[in-house]
């Protein structure tokens, strides 16, 4: 399977979006991190063929997706980032009517509908109403109507929105079992949620599509460039005008600072292995991923 951007751009009235976006996907995760206003969801609706772009192609097997028209349409899934529903439909009454709308038969609708309430654990809120649930079991019911086609490509949209840290776990596990044999994209802002699930990631930025890579050698490139620091309270200021300053950890002992930079930042400086939270830093300044 082999999903291809190629050259896509997006321009809305004075804004480039997307900007001549290259990528070839193939199967498994793919982590789409990028701050807000990055591109990412417009990006995503280009890929889902709710828009469409100002220039540029994406292709499935060599063919344009919006040449494929239906044929495109039934094999995603998509999660967009705000997802609709009908506040006084039951679970299960909604996921019937997203069912019939993708054009499954009443039967198989059935049984998938209940599989998939199964994977997420929401088996005994079926009953319930859309409006009455919570944050986390929303989206999870939004991922199950994305995946109710049993879809090649499954596009999610800033899925952890609004979800606590262990609705966060389950539904990384969730997306990490689906993407056995599919095309995962899954757009955030959240390091952690990419961290261990993602074949690559894809870093965006202003439109552009500027890194593309394995976790790991994402962060071999920025090996050498981080270091704890121990500083007292009045230096804290004079390390966040120089240098791009992580988590400041207040310890009994004193101050430690997590320190993104090329030269050795003070004499007491010391190397300290990377991570993807120090990989935001790195690529977008304005602080790391909650
Ligand atoms: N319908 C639209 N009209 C005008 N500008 C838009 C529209 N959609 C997105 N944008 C702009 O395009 C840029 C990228 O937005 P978006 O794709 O939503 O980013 P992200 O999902 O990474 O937060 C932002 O500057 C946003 O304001
Ligand atoms: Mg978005």
């Amino acid at each position: 399977m082999v999903l291809k951007i190629e050259n896509v751009s997006k321009v809305f009235a004075d804004k480039r979006a997307v900007d001549e976006v290259n990528a070839e996907l193939t199967n498994g995760v793919y982590g789409f991190l990028g701050a807000n206003g990055s591109g990412k969801t417009t990006l995503m609706r280009m890929l889902a063929t709710v828009s469409s772009a100002n220039s540029g192609t994406i292709t499935y097997h060599g063919e344009d997706i919006r040449k494929m028209g239906d044929r495109y349409r039934e094999i995603i899934g998509y999660l967009p980032q705000h997802f609709g529903y009908y506040k006084n439909f039951s679970v299960e009454k909604f996921l019937f009517y997203i069912a019939s709308l993708k054009g499954i038969e009443k039967t198989a609708a059935r049984q998938k509908i209940a599989d998939l309430l199964e994977t997420v654990n929401l088996t005994d809120k079926r009953k319930v109403k859309m409006g009455k649930l919570s944050g986390g079991m929303k989206q999870r019911v939004g991922i199950v109507q994305a995946l109710l086609n049993d879809p090649k490509i499954l596009i999610v949209d800033e899925p952890t929105a609004g979800l606590d840290p262990k609705e966060r776990i389950r539904f990384r596990n969730l997306l990490a079992e689906t993407a056995k044999d599919r095309i995962v994209l899954l757009s955030t802002h959240i390091v952690s949620d990419i961290e261990y699930i993602a074949k690559e990631i894809l870093i965006m930025k202003d439109g552009r599509l500027i890194e593309k890579d394995t976790p790991q050698n994402l962060l071999e490139r920025i090996q050498d460039l981080v270091w704890s620091v121990e500083a007292s309270e009045a230096e804290i200021g004079y390390y966040q005008e120089v240098f791009k300053v992580g988590n400041i950890a207040r310890k009994s002992n004193g101050i430690e600072l997590r320190i993104l930079s090329k030269e050795k930042p003070a004499g007491n400086a010391i190397n300290v292995p990377v991570n993807l939270e120090d990989l935001y830093l790195y690529y977008f300044d304005e602080g790391v991923g909650a």
